[in-house]
């Protein structure tokens, strides 16, 4: 069975094509490369020993996209991560992310009906719930004010897809990730941030290999017990697994509504300093940090009720801090083994 995989050389889209493969699924890779390489598809074909089709198309050029769907119109299902995904980014330049991320999501949407593909898996993000209260969050809680451009891309997203599968023309599961971390247990796949990381896990690894000086805490006086915000981070293997069993699910007809929606993440949340030192404890390397201002935007913290997924999508998080932060730095260390791969080296 073939299923599509747009963003599928990005970090979680290449991770879960990884999954789709060792479940037997036929790939196909859609990427405009704007945030990652060509070389991602090679390397997930060497490392699953299997074949892998790879489209270079961007989802804003309806046209192209038209005709790379026409030529995959036997695919079952499209799982959907292409998208810009830098908070601060989006603050200075909104434009971008709506024409990127819901154009791009409008025009996929409607190539889709016409080639009668029915099923789609969306990436969204813990991000709908805004600055929410009541912690752990679930899926019944209200979608707050979004807190950047970028939520409200994720939000407006979330309700197309939830609008169109109403109208019974396609199914849907959406995904709302916590904090994506980790790379594939190879070390041969992981997260390739283009200049300065905005997340934490990647500016950790960065800043104990050398190439930044210290890393900066972005405020220690949060109402939390140690004054870091607290975040429910994610080992991306587990996310991947995650869109896999809900894929199969949609599949199978299990699906009690034309669209559903998940929470994904371990339910367990950890603060600033926890992953830090989480980090110099299970890596035997430091991390030099400063605490400085307070980032804005940032909420205080977040981390997820996942019993939905837990029960409905037989899914649970394997992965625990220690599997995070050791995948992390040990795609980091062999990041520096491949120097043809340097993003910092390709992206001058
Ligand atoms: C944000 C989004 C999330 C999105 C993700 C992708 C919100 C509420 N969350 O997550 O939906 O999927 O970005 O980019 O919009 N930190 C530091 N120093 C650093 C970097 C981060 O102290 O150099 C701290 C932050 O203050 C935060 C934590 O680390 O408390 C995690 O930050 P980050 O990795 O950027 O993720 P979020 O902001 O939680």
């Amino acid at each position: 069975m073939k299923v599509i995989i747009t963003g599928g050389t990005g970090y979680i889209g290449s991770h879960t094509a990884m999954e789709m493969l060792g479940a037997n699924y036929e790939v196909v890779l859609i990427d405009n490369f704007s945030n990652s390489y060509p070389w991602v598809a090679e390397r997930i074909a060497t490392l699953s020993g299997k074949q892998v089709l790879m489209e270079e198309v961007d989802l804003t050029d309806a046209d192209a996209l038209d005709v790379c769907l026409a030529r995959h119109n036997d695919a079952a299902a499209i799982i959907h991560f292409a998208a810009l995904k830098a908070v601060g980014e989006s603050v200075e330049m909104p434009l971008r992310y709506y024409r990127n991320n819901l154009i791009g999501l409008l025009n996929l949407l409607s190539s889709m009906i016409r080639h009668s593909i029915p099923d789609l898996v969306f990436s969204s993000s813990c991000t709908v719930y805004g600055a929410a209260e009541n912690m752990p969050i679930d899926e019944t809680a209200p979608l707050l004010a979004p807190l950047s451009p970028y939520g409200a891309t994720k939000r407006m997203a979330e309700e197309m897809i939830t609008d169109l599968a109403s109208a019974n023309r396609i199914r849907a599961v959406l995904l709302r990730y916590f904090n994506p971390v980790g790379a594939h247990h190879s070390a041969q796949l992981g997260e390739l941030p283009i200049g300065v990381p905005n997340n934490l896990m990647p500016f950790i690894t960065q800043t104990a290999i050398g190439k930044r000086k210290k890393l900066m805490v972005f405020g220690n006086d949060y109402p939390t017990p140690d004054g870091t915000p607290i975040r429910d981070y994610i080992h991306v293997t587990d996310l991947a697994i995650a869109h896999l069993k809900a894929l199969q699910r949609m599949l199978n007809g299990k699906q009690k509504k034309s669209s559903e929606v998940f929470n994904l993440g371990t339910g367990k949340g950890y603060s600033v300093l926890e992953m830090i030192h989480a980090f110099e404890k299970h890596n035997g390397v430091k991390v030099p940090y400063e605490i400085t201002d307070r980032r804005p935007g940032d909420i205080a913290e977040i981390w997820a009720d996942t019993s939905l997924a837990n029960k409905e999508l037989r899914w649970h998080a394997q992965y625990g801090l220690k599997e995070m932060v050791t995948t992390a730095w040990q795609w980091e260390q062999h990041l520096q083994t491949e120097e043809n791969l340097n993003p910092e080296e390709v992206s001058k």
